[in-house]
């Protein structure tokens, strides 16, 4: 069958470029001899319209609100599987056999200690820092301790190596940021705990008051972790691989993709959500006054966890965290006015012509918030949990990259500034 192709007409030239189809039928132009053949570039600003690469780990389509990886359903993986079993599809692509699993969670479980010297840069952070740059900053510190991996071309055991320490001490780290946030001493890693729980304990236990794991605390934050582990090529992630394509280490390129997480436009949005919602509740609940400044142009407000991207129909993440939101709340016994304010604004916003005509829905943080804050976990740590459920996703992401062979990202530009001018000496300006 002939190659199907694509035709760029530039004034009477004309330019004829290969498609390339997914797996999903989703089709591309290859413009990689664009420039060679008529001297174009093409511009998209935020690439909004831009595929960076080809993957085989999460598919997504926004119109149907579908998101599956590696071919299975989020709704299916959030039901029946553990973050560990996510984490181990998304990295090596199929589900694991139970001795492959076994293997895998005994290898993470041994190395969720860390350095002792570790607690001595936890130290030098004051309390006031923000959990988000103490975590980036402790994962870019595994690279002085863990130098080998500062190569990633080393054996496919030592890549296997650093991709264990770091979904095992994420946890710690996180953990750790948090304490030292609250002034508490750092609690060590329990082996005979599955991850989850053993998070929980390194967050909750107190030199003065021991905690005990609740399992549906416990399910609850592992269907959250899953349901962040992987979105594809996000601000985050293509921040990963960007970072990655310059052959720089993956304890750095996870560190870039924390940071990049943090802004209240990624997942720093579900803080910005639960922050939004505690004014609306202290400023009356008038839920219409808010959406009407969510509205106004003159406004910088936007209404926080609502919006996507790729999204234009709604984030199926989104609708299993809204049902979970409220079985947690029930089976905890909590009662939290905030969850009301936020089914308000949904219920107006989808009746709002300014949100349907925008195709604007509740998003994955709209509800997590109000989960993590149920069980127990601060506001200032919500986005240091979104980063921990996406750590699988970033590795996979980096470790397909690699082994893709990626070239170095290094976008164009189309330069709008001066044209060559002579310099002016410092006493004539
Ligand atoms: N509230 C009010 N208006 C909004 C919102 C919002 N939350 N989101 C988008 N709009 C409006 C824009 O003003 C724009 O209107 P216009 O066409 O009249 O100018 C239109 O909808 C399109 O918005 P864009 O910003 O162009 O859409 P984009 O795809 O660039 O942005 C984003 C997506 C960043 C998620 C945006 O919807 C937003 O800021 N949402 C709030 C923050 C948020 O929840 N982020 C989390 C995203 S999910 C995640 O990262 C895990």
């Amino acid at each position: 069958m002939a190659e199907e192709t694509a035709e760029i007409k530039v004034g009477d030239k004309s330019i004829e470029l290969p498609l390339i189809t997914g797996t999903e039928n989703e089709t591309a132009i290859n413009i990689g001899k664009l420039r060679a053949e008529s001297g174009l570039i093409t511009l998209d600003p935020g690439y909004k319209n831009t595929g960076a690469t080809q993957s085989a780990i999460t598919f997504l389509d926004g119109e149907k609100g579908i998101l599956r990886h590696r071919g299975y359903s989020i709704e299916e993986l959030a039901e029946n599987s553990t973050f560990l079993e996510v984490a181990y599809l998304l990295i090596y692509g199929e589900l694991p056999t139970p001795a492959e699993y076994e293997t895998f969670t005994k290898d993470i479980t041994h190395h969720t200690l860390v350095h002792e010297d570790f607690k001595k840069i936890l130290d030098g952070f004051p309390a006031s820092s923000h959990p988000m740059g103490v975590l980036s900053s402790l994962v870019t510190a595994m690279t002085a301790f863990y130098p080998e991996s500062l190569d990633p071309n080393r054996s496919k055991e030592a890549v296997y190596m650093s991709i264990v320490r770091i979904l095992a001490k994420m946890p710690t780290f996180a953990a750790w940021a948090f304490k030292n946030q609250m002034g508490h001493p750092v609690v060590y890693p329990k082996n005979n705990l599955d991850y989850c729980s053993n998070f929980l304990h390194m967050m909750f236990n107190l030199p003065s008051q021991d905690y005990d794991v609740d399992p549906v605390v416990s399910a609850a934050l592992n269907k959250l972790l899953i349901l962040h582990a992987d979105h594809e090529q996000n601000c985050s992630t293509s921040t990963v691989r960007i970072v990655g394509s310059s052959q720089a280490s993956l304890y750095v390129s996870l560190s870039a993709g924390i940071n990049a997480l943090w802004g209240p436009l990624h997942g720093g949005a579900n803080q910005a959500v639960i922050e939004m919602l505690e004014n609306i509740k202290a400023d009356g609940g008038d839920t219409q006054k808010w959406m009407d400044k969510a509205k106004d142009k003159n406004d910088p407000f936007r209404l926080m966890g609502f919006g996507h991207r790729v999204y234009k129909n709604f984030d199926p993440r989104a609708k299993i965290i809204k049902k979970a939101a409220d079985d947690v709340l029930e089976k905890l016994g909590v009662v939290d006015p905030v969850l009301d304010i936020a089914k308000g604004l949904e219920e107006v916003a989808l009746k709002d012509p300014y949100f349907v005509e925008r195709n604007l829905y509740p998003n994955v943080d709209f509800y997590s918030g109000i989960i993590y804050r149920a069980l127990g976990i601060p506001t200032e740590m919500f986005t240091v949990m979104f980063a921990l459920g996406r750590l699988p996703g970033w590795i996979a992401q980096w470790k397909e990259m690699r082994e893709n062979n990626e070239p170095i990202g290094r976008p164009r530009q189309v330069y709008v500034g001066e044209t060559e001018r002579p310099y002016v000496d410092m006493s004539k300006r």
